[in-house]
């Protein structure tokens, strides 16, 4: 696997590949990677003739300045894992090579970024479709591949390579969780053991969510969530919402959906977690 730091770099070889009419599948990441990234990454070995891997910490995206100092950064670790899954490029720019100048660049998501992480996190979303687009441009691969861990990213980046005519299929893939349910995340990284042990407490509460779907009603299961998680010791819930899984809109009724996606964004200590599960409401 070769290692790139620069733009320009990464440009040549790009324009080489695609000349050669090499298929490229893409997975941009913000490193710290674990078994979530891994599975996007062998997907896009099985799928394309060239992977190429970006890791990242965007500046951009980070609404809290301790949130971006504090996040995991295990290059090293990164390497080995990447060489091990067979992706052939790793693309580690500095914030300087990314942004030669501070990016003003604005993006409106109308209703779909006036809800949830886009809400919650001020500048957030804006700052992803930034480096998205900006990696889109200099990777120009044939399919880029995503998590549904963040679901409401998904939904913003297909917004955005509609509304920019990239020319790519974007691929999305389920969320990995840890033995006990707890959404696998660089973040976790972060936990105390004890907040460790709290921390699937957020995916126990989608389950709860989930299976009271259609007997109670949404407000019903909204006041059960936040008073289950209440009594959890260092959690602090920031929302839940139930929504419909296309627009994520958020719902008062869920008569006549056919499927809907359960959202869930709580701190454990000073560590902020997101989850979410999709419920396909007609089986059964
Ligand atoms: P990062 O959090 O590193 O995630 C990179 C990709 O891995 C995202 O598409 C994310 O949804 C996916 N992912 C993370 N945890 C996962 C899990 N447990 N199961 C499945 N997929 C998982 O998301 C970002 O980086 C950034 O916002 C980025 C898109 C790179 C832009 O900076």
């Amino acid at each position: 696997m070769e290692v790139i730091e620069q733009v320009s770099a990464l440009r040549a070889i790009v324009t080489a590949l695609r000349c050669g009419g090499k298929r490229i599948g893409f997975v941009p990441t913000m490193g710290a990677l674990h078994e979530g990234h891994l599975q996007l990454l062998r997907a896009s070995a099985r799928e394309n003739d060239v992977t190429i891997c970006s890791v990242f910490v965007n500046p951009t995206q980070f609404n809290n300045a301790s949130d971006y100092k504090l996040y995991p950064r295990t290059l090293e670790q990164d390497i080995s894992l990447l060489q091990s899954v067979g992706c052939d490029y790793l693309f580690a720019p500095s914030a300087e090579e990314i942004y030669p100048q501070q990016s003003v660049l604005q993006f409106s998501f109308g209703e779909l970024e006036a809800v949830m992480e886009g809400a919650h996190r001020p500048g957030h979303f804006n700052g992803v479709a930034t480096v998205v687009s900006k990696l889109f441009h200099i990777v120009q691969p044939h399919k880029a591949y995503f998590g549904q861990k963040d679901l409401q990213q998904v939904a913003i980046v297909r917004q955005l390579v509609r509304a920019l005519s990239f020319d790519l299929e974007l691929v999305c893939y389920p969320t990995v969780r840890e033995a006990d349910g707890l959404a696998m995340s660089s973040r976790n990284k972060r936990l105390s053991d004890a907040q460790r042990q709290q921390a699937p407490q957020l995916y126990k509460a989608l389950q709860l969510a989930a299976a009271d779907l259609k007997q109670k009603p949404v407000a019903a299961i909204r006041s059960e969530v936040a008073q289950k998680l209440q009594q959890v010791e260092e959690l602090e819930l920031e929302y839940f919402e139930i929504v419909d899984s296309l627009t994520l809109q958020p719902l008062q009724d869920i008569s006549g959906q056919e499927e809907v996606a359960l959202c869930i964004a709580a701190f454990v200590g000073e560590v902020r977690l997101i989850d979410n599960m999709l419920v396909n409401l007609k089986e059964g």
